[in-house]
């Protein structure tokens, strides 16, 4: 178990709180003026905007999806990927370009698809069917099959990170923003990952030059790149419909917080919520991340909160609390009505260590 070290400096913040703990910081990034102004231009709930984005991402966000749910979920990805467009709608006048917007919708795209996964799996339905690929696999083979196949056979966990880094050719830190990991444990699982496709494709009378070769894998993942899904109809106009709704929906929201009706800014954390409007939630380090006093219950609503950031996965793994039902208030953001109960409601803060 590690050891909480709670660092008080001589103006009493604590600045560090897990012995080990590395440091996480946010991945180097820039965009060109290009891409700002589509955000900006997304953010006020313009249509040719949510054109643009869509035509441009679209298809790349599919693709992921599909690689990540393995070969035969052609429909499932269909769903996913609706959901996802209709999650970004609604995240995206929120979204303050801490990463690009692909890396930001493939964020989306991976929690929707390990969620549906996760609900798959608790129904006890088969992970992989592979009948309807193998079927359209006679009628059209595609090039390099063993690969293919191969690719098919690793887990999701490896294939999303073999598709994000050599297919969509993200940098480890793009990469470690979508899957809310350390850049450490990306590099690891990459690693792992190459390993399982080149053992894979091996077994399957593929030919691999040279073992664990990452240009060769590189090479011949890109050619699957070209393979073509169908986008499901009409999505690209839902979703323009979808980001002026929401562009032009009041900046206050409903919710529901230990048991009281209130009103949040859209946009404001639900620690903020509580606290104007008197509702006692501990908050003991000032929303830095570091005492998880904050935390709530989420009963109703969890998808009108903002995802969670990779800082708040580590402090609530830190604290046990990993449930995707328990956020912290001073980090999660109100998109739409929710209901939370706090975990610890009381006001103030702990009594500071000697
Ligand atoms: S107030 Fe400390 S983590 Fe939210």
């Amino acid at each position: 178990m590690r050891l909480m070290v709670a660092n008080i400096s001589e103006d009493g913040s604590r600045s560090r709180m897990l012995q080990g703990e590395r440091k996480l910081s946010a991945p180097d990034y820039q965009v060109g003026d290009d891409e700002i102004s589509l955000r900006e231009r997304l953010r006020r709930g313009d249509a040719a905007a949510a054109r643009e984005f869509y035509d441009a991402y679209s298809a790349r966000i599919h693709r992921f999806i599909l690689h990540a749910l393995g070969p035969g979920n052609n429909a499932d990805a269909e769903d996913i990927l609706q959901d996802t467009f209709m999650a970004l709608a609604e995240a995206l006048p929120f979204f303050r370009g801490q990463s690009s917007l692909f890396t930001f919708a493939c964020a989306i795209a991976h929690r929707k698809t390990v969620s549906f996964v996760r609900n798959r799996a608790r129904r006890g339905e088969l992970m992989r069917d592979h009948t309807a690929e193998v079927v359209r696999l006679i009628i059209e083979p595609p090039p390099d099959q063993d690969l293919k196949n191969a690719l098919g056979s690793l887990s999701s966990e490896h294939r999303e990170v073999l598709v994000l880094k050599y297919l969509e050719e993200m940098t480890v830190s793009e990469i470690a923003s979508v899957l809310s990991m350390s850049e450490h444990a990306v590099e690891s699982r990459l690693a792992r990952a190459r390993k399982a496709l080149t053992k894979a494709s091996i077994e399957r009378g593929g030919e691999m030059k040279s073992q664990n070769s990452e240009a060769e894998i590189s090479r011949r993942l890109k050619g699957l790149a070209h393979a073509k899904a169908r986008q499901p109809r009409d999505l690209a106009s839902r979703f323009a419909a979808r980001l002026s709704e929401v562009a032009s929906r009041p900046d206050v929201v409903p919710i529901r917080l230990c048991g009281e009706k209130l009103e949040a800014r859209a946009g404001g954390t639900l620690l903020a919520a509580a606290v104007k409007n008197g509702v006692r939630v501990m908050h003991a380090c000032g929303a830095q991340t570091l005492c998880a006093t904050c935390r709530v219950k989420v009963t109703d609503g969890a998808d009108n909160l903002t995802p969670m950031s990779l800082k708040e996965k580590v402090s609530l793994r830190y604290h046990l609390s990993m449930s995707s039902r328990v956020r912290l208030a001073c980090q999660a953001r109100v998109l739409g009505p929710v209901e939370v109960d706090a975990v610890f409601p009381l006001c103030g803060t702990l009594p500071r260590e000697n």
